[in-house]
């Protein structure tokens, strides 16, 4: 199982996907930068998530925060006091972990663990565990003094009760609404690992959805349905995924119900996204701290005030990705590849064809553009090609290597369609179009290329 994250690392290192970060100074341990193909899968999800929770919604707005801001927040969302993890150091070669990521079971007597030998050395002599926070800390300013510190966000929630009320007073929304953030944040994790899975420094897409308490129920169900639609569209089978209600003592300091949304990664299963109904808690929490109303008024009737409740879906970007790449791999073997096939050989194929069969919304590039061979007269055609398609696509033009070499790595990098420019084209004015997931080509006029290619995108 371990094989499947090796292959999706290797391939997204080789394909432009994901890099490690700082490569050629060594690296720096657990972070990662997104390629060209790899920025423009994560665009494609986060595109599709704003459009259809922030501008398909009548009632979400968004919003885009500073980074950092006032730790006044941070004092007030209770994240400075409770924001942390069980540490325990190895007293032999000072390796750190979070106890339950290694397999630590967690006693009656709060803050003991019974841990199993230290994964780095192997040898059983542990620290008593001790509480770490996990808040990232930076200075503003000249002066490196506790005065000037802030902290990098740890989730982009708290943004949007703190603007709460520049958003009641500018926008008037009617409970229930809405607002969504897309963006980064940081966590000092103790323990990050499994490629971009768990990261210091990582993306968040988050809703913080305002309703009146007796309504709580229904809009919980309501956001798990949603949740469940959109991991159906990103091509994530139902069988991988786990629903997990979060038992009281267990869940985040400010959460009065949680599902974790969980995901069988070839490491385990863990958690992909998360649901939770924060209550009031925030909300007042930030009123009593600001010592500034956040109660809503119904704007049909004064005398109806309250502080509204919480529900909160929320999305990693990163582990989007990563599930979106584990779904779409596929290996097969070129005989069976080539039996679906028009019958017709590729040039220069692989016995086994790598293919990401990305859902076609989500695939980084839509169509590739190839003349069969570099001469002039082909190029000619395909470049023009390529220019008007890209105005409506993402479109990678590729005229290197043989054309079974260029089928496969568009099949690598899970390009939906392959557009040829060969010589009957220039007799008749047509190209053939070649279907990533069936490899059959069907020929098509010039003019009408456009067309299908939007028609197969969006049918
Ligand atoms: N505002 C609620 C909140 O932040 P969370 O479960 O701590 O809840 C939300 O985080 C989501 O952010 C997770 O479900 C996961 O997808 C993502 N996430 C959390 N920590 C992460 C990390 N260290 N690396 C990558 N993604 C992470």
């Amino acid at each position: 199982m371990e094989d499947a994250m090796q292959n999706i690392v290797s391939l997204a290192k080789r394909r432009g996907f994901v890099f490690p970060s700082s490569e050629i100074y060594g690296g720096l341990a657990n972070t990662w930068d997104y390629g060209p193909l790899g920025v423009e899968l994560k665009n494609n999800i986060k595109q599709e998530w704003w459009r259809r929770f922030v501008h398909r919604r009548a009632d979400i707005m968004g919003i885009d925060a500073a980074l950092l801001m006032n730790p006044k927040v941070w004092e007030a969302s209770g994240h400075l006091k409770n924001f942390q993890d069980p540490l325990v150091e190895c007293r032999m070669c000072h390796r750190r972990f979070r106890p339950d990521e290694i397999g630590g079971i967690s006693e009656e007597r709060p803050g003991s663990w019974t841990v199993p030998p230290c994964p780095n050395c192997g040898l059983n002599e542990w620290t008593d565990a001790v509480q770490f926070n996990l808040m990232l800390k930076t200075f503003l300013g000249s002066t490196e003094d506790a005065a000037n510190i802030v902290y990098f966000r740890p989730e982009t929630a708290q943004a949007m009760f703190v603007d709460f009320k520049n958003v009641m007073d500018t926008m008037h929304p009617r409970v229930p609404f809405g607002l969504a953030q897309v963006g980064k944040a940081f966590r000092n994790e103790i323990t990050p690992g499994n490629f971009i899975f768990r990261t210091r420094e990582f993306e968040q897409m988050e809703i913080e959805y305002f309703v009146r308490e007796k309504d709580w129920e229904e809009h919980f169900e309501h956001w798990l349905e949603e949740m469940k639609l959109w991991l159906k569209d990103l091509g994530v089978s139902e069988k991988k995924l786990h629903y997990v209600d979060i038992p009281d003592g267990e869940r985040a300091h400010y959460s009065k119900r949680t599902v974790d949304i969980e995901y069988e990664y070839p490491f385990g299963q863990e958690e992909l996204y998360g649901l939770a109904y924060r209550g009031d808690f925030d909300l007042q929490n930030h009123m009593h701290e600001s010592k500034v109303d956040l109660t809503y008024t119904n704007p049909e009737d004064p005398k109806d005030k309250f502080v509204p409740h919480v529900i909160e879906p929320t999305w990693g970007v990163d582990r989007s990705v990563l599930v979106a790449m584990l779904e779409a791999y596929h290996e097969e073997q070129a005989p069976t590849a080539r039996s679906k096939s028009s019958g017709q050989a590729e040039e220069g194929e692989s016995a086994t064809r790598v293919v990401m069969k990305f859902p076609k919304w989500l695939a980084p590039v839509k169509v590739a553009v190839l003349p069969l061979s570099k001469k002039d007269s082909l190029n000619r055609v395909a470049k023009s090609l390529h220019q008007k398609l890209s105005e409506r696509f993402v479109c990678e033009y590729d005229e290197t290597q043989s054309i079974g070499k260029r089928y496969r790595r568009q099949d690598e990098i899970g390009t939906p369609f392959a557009v040829t420019v060969d010589f009957e084209t220039l007799e008749k004015d047509d190209v053939t179009i070649r279907d990533r997931d069936t490899m059959k080509q069907e020929r098509v006029k010039i003019k009408d290329v456009e067309k299908t290619i939007e028609k197969k995108l969006y049918a």
